[in-house]
């Protein structure tokens, strides 16, 4: 078969060969203007559930649906042209069975257009990470902390800490390696912890709060760009203060307004030159 094939974007298979090799970053967009402007510099975007408390302001990632990651998966896929695009699945789209998540996946890959999916959990994950990639969709897991077990869990804090979580985390990690996932985040999990997941995977390990040993790192973008107010947590690195520049801007357009210095002259419609 001969296909046209005129993308540039980065491949999954392109991504996998990274293992061992020049780290892989990785940034989340969860819009057209943001995915535009990362695009260029990184080598996949998560469109992450974070979007749930970056975008929508939630509490936790719990209460995203399959459609909002859909409708956000699709304006980032639609924004850019260089990096791989990975969507998460949602808290309650693929933990039921093997089948409901790749209904779930398949319409994720259908509607946006994206790569790959990114879905939580360990070993309890294996058979379904299996079931989807032999049926053609790529799988990212996620393991560690998983935010969507926040409640088991008992909030956020890094895992790995005890012997016995530490050997559930690593055996999980192996075994979804195993079932076919082409690449894993490990999230805030212990440096030692992460480093003997990277060695012992043969798959990239894309670290967030993990270790400098991974084979990859993924920030969320409000983190990295300064828009969450005074929350910087220590797993992320601030680059630019956004949110103050936003700010500003905002004060000083009210301020304009208010003292007739907006709009300007150059602001308004005049009678075309033509018609007078
Ligand atoms: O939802 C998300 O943004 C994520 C990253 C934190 C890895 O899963």
């Amino acid at each position: 078969m001969s296909v046209a094939h005129n993308s540039s974007r980065i491949t999954i298979p392109q991504l996998v060969s990274r293992k061992g090799g020049e780290p892989i970053a990785i940034l989340t967009a969860y819009t057209a203007p943001v995915a535009r402007l990362v695009d260029p510099h990184v080598d996949a975007i998560l469109v992450g559930d974070s979007l749930g408390m970056v975008v929508y302001g939630m509490t936790s990632t719990l209460t995203v649906t399959l459609d909002m990651m859909i409708a956000h998966g699709k304006a980032v896929v639609n924004a850019s042209t260089h990096a791989a695009v990975v969507v998460d699945l949602p808290f309650g789209a693929y933990q039921a069975s093997p089948e409901q998540a790749f209904t779930s996946a398949a319409r994720v890959i259908v509607e946006t257009g994206c790569d790959a999916v990114k879905l939580e959990g360990g070993a309890e994950m294996a058979e379904t990470i299996a079931f989807l990639v032999g049926r053609g969709i790529p799988v990212m897991g996620h393991v560690g902390l998983i935010p969507q077990s926040v409640h088991v869990l008992g909030g956020y804090k890094a895992r790995g800490r005890e012997p016995k979580e530490a050997e559930r985390i690593l055996q999980g990690a192996i075994e979804i390696a195993a079932a076919g996932a082409f690449a894993m985040v490990i999230e805030g999990t212990i440096d030692p912890v992460s480093r003997a997941i990277t060695e012992a995977v043969p798959v990239p390990t894309i670290g967030i709060g993990a270790s400098a040993a991974c084979d990859g790192q993924v920030l969320v973008i409000d983190d990295v760009l300064g828009m969450m107010g005074d929350f910087k947590p220590k797993l992320a690195r601030r680059y630019v203060d956004l949110g103050s520049q936003i700010s500003e801007a905002a004060k000083n357009y009210a301020a304009d307004v208010k003292a007739h210095r907006f709009p300007g002259p150059e602001n308004v419609y005049g009678i075309p030159k033509s018609s007078t």
